[in-house]
Parts: C-alpha cells; sequence; structure tokens
C-alpha cells in the first residue's frame, strides 16, 4: 500500500432492488488494523453493504476502494483474491464435509495452479494434499478446533460452527476480514470469550476487521470506530462513546426511525 491510501473505503455507496434503495450514498473508510464496527436497526442495510463489498451484487453506484484500488463491482472470486473474505450471517459452510475438508477447499483455491496436478494425482500433487492438510490442521488449531478436524461441519455445536466459519475465512488469507454478525445466537458468556478472540485474530492473522453486530456489549468493547446505518444512509460514525450519546443514533434505536431534529424525539 502507498502512502497516503485509506485502507478501506466505500463512497457514495447506493444499491437499489426495485423500488427499494437498501444502501443510500453511503461513506465510511477503514484503518488498517482497526476493527471497525457497523451497527444498525433490522434493515439498516448492513448485510447489503456486505454483499456490495464481497462481490454478490453490483453497486447501483459508488466506489469501494481496497488498498487505493477500485474494486466495486469485481466477481466474488476477485475480491477474495484481492485480500478481503467474509462470514455470513446465516452460517454457510459445506455441511456433509469434515472441518478439516471444510477449511482445505479455500486453501486449494489460493493454489490453483496445482488443481490440474491433483486430478492426475502425481506425486508432486499428493505432497501438496498433506502440505494443505497440515496447514488446515494448524489453522483449525489456531482457533481451537483441531479436535474436530474429521467431524462433519453440521454436528457441532452451533458456537464452533461459527468458529469454523472464520477460520474458513482466514484460509484464503484476506487483508480484510468482514464478520457478519458473529455472535447471532451466542449467549453473553459466549460472547464475550468471542469478543476475546476476535481481537487476539487480529493481533495473531495481522488482518483489519470490519463486524456487523446486534449484541452492544461485543461491539462497545472491542470496536472503534463504530459506523451506524439507518435505513441505508449513514446515521453516525464515532468512538464508543460518541456514538452511544448521539441523539440520533438512540432515536433510531428506540424505533423513532428517522434522524430527529427535535429535542422531542430524543428520550
Ligand atoms: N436481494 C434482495 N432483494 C430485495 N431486497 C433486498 C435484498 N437484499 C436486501 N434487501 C432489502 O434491503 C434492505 C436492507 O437489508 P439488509 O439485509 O442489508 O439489512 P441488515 O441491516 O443486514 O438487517 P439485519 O440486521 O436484519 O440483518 C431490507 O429492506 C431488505 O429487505
Ligand atoms: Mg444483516
Amino acid at each position: 500500500m502507498s502512502a497516503g491510501h485509506t485502507f478501506f473505503s466505500v463512497t457514495g455507496l447506493t444499491k437499489d432492488f426495485g423500488g427499494i434503495r437498501a444502501v443510500d450514498d453511503l461513506c465510511f473508510s477503514v484503518e488498517k488494523g482497526s476493527i471497525t464496527g457497523i451497527i444498525g436497526p433490522n434493515g439498516a442495510g448492513k448485510t447489503t453493504v456486505f454483499n456490495l463489498v464481497t462481490g454478490v451484487y453490483r453497486p447501483t453506484s459508488g466506489a469501494i476502494h481496497l488498498m487505493g484500488e477500485p474494486i466495486g463491482g469485481l466477481r466474488p472470486d476477485a475480491i477474495v483474491r484481492k485480500g478481503i473474505a467474509r462470514t455470513f450471517q446465516n452460517i454457510r459452510l459445506f455441511n456433509r464435509q469434515s472441518c478439516l475438508e471444510n477449511v482445505m477447499t479455500p486453501l486449494l483455491q489460493r493454489e490453483r495452479h496445482s488443481f490440474v496436478g491433483s486430478v492426475l494425482r502425481t506425486p508432486g500433487a499428493r505432497r501438496r494434499q498433506r502440505d494443505l492438510a497440515d496447514r488446515g490442521r494448524s489453522l483449525l488449531a489456531s482457533l481451537g478446533l483441531e479436535p474436530f478436524a474429521s467431524q462433519q461441519a453440521n454436528t457441532l455445536p452451533y458456537g464452533l460452527q461459527r468458529k469454523l466459519e472464520i477460520v474458513r475465512a482466514l484460509a484464503t488469507g484476506p487483508e480484510l476480514l468482514l464478520l457478519d454478525e458473529p455472535a447471532a445466537g451466542m449467549n453473553p458468556e459466549e460472547t464475550k470469550r468471542l469478543a476475546e478472540l476476535i481481537a487476539e485474530i487480529r493481533e495473531r492473522f495481522d488482518v483489519t476487521i470490519l463486524l456487523i453486530e446486534h449484541h452492544m456489549d461485543l461491539v462497545m468493547n472491542i470496536c472503534e470506530p463504530i459506523v451506524v446505518m439507518n435505513f441505508g444512509a449513514l446515521l453516525a460514525c464515532g468512538t464508543p462513546d460518541e456514538v452511544r450519546s448521539n441523539p440520533d443514533v438512540i432515536a433510531a434505536y428506540l424505533g423513532k426511525g428517522k434522524k430527529s431534529h427535535d429535542a422531542s424525539a430524543q428520550g
């Protein structure tokens, strides 16, 4: 990354689905090494932002930049190669495959050149296969999942499936990791441990993290800054304290919806 470039940014990002403007002229940036949070009421457009950033949808208008390079509108596989990986709000694992296989697939995709060899089962390809399995196991181990390496993914408890999704995303070697509600369905104790784990992942894998969450305790503890969305647009952005005390944010979370400019809506 050359000096002066923002690590990651969206500018004027807009996405229409028919008559619905799911993302509305959104601008924010992410600093390298940060854990940036995205919060907002249901339907605010948070997941759509991830879908635009990862190439699931093309923006209606606006730009997305990673390390100075425009990446808006690229295909999902190209986005992965640029260094962005994600997890999904609704877990998407290869359910019938083992944990190890779930992690080896993205590792293999990184080394596409070896594909022909692996089909032909050359000695070199077998060696690479063993090497991939070793790397897969050590990735699993780094998040405490090594004991489950040969277990079928959908037989894991829910919390471990969420972890496995994170390992799988990390296997693509990302610069920027997008986590869509990683604590969904977790109890307070699990959420607390996940918060610690996310902070650890940032250090150990040297990744920048952009994280959508409804668990405010998790967001307020590990995210800075926090981007607040409402009706597809940017409502606020700042430190946890700034966001917590912002009257527009409070109003949005009390269900009053639209930006309030009068004191009566600030309760
Ligand atoms: N593929 C789609 N087709 C049509 N409308 C869509 C599509 N995807 C999202 N939307 C609409 O866009 C808006 C934003 O949805 P999105 O899933 O991004 O919200 P969200 O902030 O992630 O909500 P939640 O917190 O409930 O996950 C919603 O009105 C949703 O119905
Ligand atoms: Mg969502």
